[in-house]
């Protein structure tokens, strides 16, 4: 499944846009403040129904509007449509026409990976990124994880509260209680753990085919580390009973599926710390080509891959590894960039009609390449 055409209407500075997709790659050219991220934000937020860059949802209207709506057809001719209303707060999802209440449905229909000029530092800054990155690929991939991951937040949710309640009371019948949550929340750690130790070892095997084209020198030095939420080696039981008074204290359940982590390592030193910031992006690029190639193996619909500024932390050698695996991607890809110079090693790579082009100026969006009038919808205002 590829993006055909995205409409936007009073999303951020894109008053109205309507765009015709390459099915295979697409690059959009345009100076600092000309509505190059908000486009990739109006795509992932149909596929995630939030913005990657704000948690307040309301500030993707354009100013001085009270809604705004964000339309795709894609290469099936499914319509999914996303539009809010910031007076009543509501984000109304359409399916084809039809109305769905839950976000989840989005992700049945369409799979969106993002890369930023931030993503890197995010990603090796701390586990809630890593935590993020390796759940949403669970999500594509596993059909029980979600149902799981759900049963799993109610149980912790309890858990936590019952943590609270005993360190207050400390009555029988809350400790009972607490016990009860406990072994709830064992169990299902345990079953959330496995498989995703399974889905980390897949995306393992993937990882080193693309950091062979993307960081050649260094990939048969990396190693990568599952860390399941608990010591490895003990029993979650004894663990949580072991730390019943820290739990006490902070009020939440230090240990569980919850804590997962997933670590990479150069010659046993943690990536961050050796790679070069241009490494790591390598590096983040690499992890989510694997991501993205192994869910479009298992999932009937394909993922569209997003990189904004490409240009950015990156040198031409390392653009031109980058083109290599673009090529091999089997994906939609939508590119961003300042300067159309930075896309050389790209156009080099693709034959003439592998791509389109376009031009973002002052939140209008214009095709540049291929030179046919037909498809410059730019200007169109809905
Ligand atoms: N809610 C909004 N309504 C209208 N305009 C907005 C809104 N939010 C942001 N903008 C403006 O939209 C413009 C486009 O921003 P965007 O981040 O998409 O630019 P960009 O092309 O990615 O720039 P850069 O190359 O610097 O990353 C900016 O001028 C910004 O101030
Ligand atoms: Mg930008």
């Amino acid at each position: 499944m590829s993006v055909a055409k995205l409409i936007t209407l009073n999303f951020r500075n894109l008053h109205g846009a309507a765009i015709e997709f390459h099915p295979r790659l697409n690059f959009f050219v345009g100076d600092n403040g000309s509505g190059k991220s908000s486009l990739l934000e109006a795509i992932f937020f149909l596929g995630h129904g939030k913005s990657f860059r704000t948690s307040k949802l309301d500030s993707l209207a354009c100013h001085e509007t009270k809604s705004f709506v964000v339309s795709v057809k894609d290469s099936n001719d499914c319509q999914l449509g996303l539009s809010r209303d910031i007076t009543s707060g509501l984000t109304t999802i359409k399916i084809d026409g039809q109305r769905h209440n839950r976000l989840s449905v989005l992700a049945k229909n369409i799979a969106i990976q993002i890369v930023t000029p931030e993503s890197f530092k995010l990603f090796f800054g701390g586990p809630k990124e890593r935590r993020r990155f390796i759940d949403l690929g669970m999500f594509h991939v596993k059909h029980d994880f979600s149902n799981q991951w759900k049963s799993f937040n109610r149980v912790l949710k309890q858990r936590n509260a019952c943590i609270r309640l005993c360190a207050r009371s400390n009555s029988i019948a809350d400790n009972n209680m607490l016990s009860y949550w406990t072994e709830q929340f064992c169990q299902l750690s345990i079953d959330v753990a496995q498989i995703r130790a399974t889905y980390v070892a897949e995306i393992i095997t993937e990882l080193n085919y693309w950091l062979v084209i993307l960081l050649p020198s260094l990939h048969d030095r990396v190693t990568v580390q599952y860390l399941q939420g608990w010591p490895q080696k003990k029993s979650l039981i004894d663990v949580l009973t072991n730390n019943q008074d820290r739990e006490a204290s902070f009020g939440y359940s230090l240990y569980g599926a919850h804590k997962f982590d997933v670590k990479f390592f150069l010659d046993k030193q943690a990536v961050e710390t050796q790679l070069s910031r241009g490494q790591q992006k390598l590096f983040l690029l690499a992890l989510t080509f694997a991501q993205a190639s192994f869910i479009a193996r298992v999932k009937p619909v394909k993922p569209i891959l997003l990189i904004d500024d490409i240009g950015a932390e990156l040198d031409v050698s390392s653009r031109t590894a980058l083109s290599r695996a673009i090529d091999k991607l089997d994906c939609q890809v939508i590119i961003t960039a300042i300067e159309a110079s930075v896309l050389q090693p790209f156009l080099d790579t693709c034959d003439d009609i592998k791509y389109r082009m376009f031009h973002v100026k002052h939140g209008k969006i214009s095709v540049i390449y291929p030179d046919n009038s037909e498809l410059n919808t730019s200007e169109k205002v809905i």
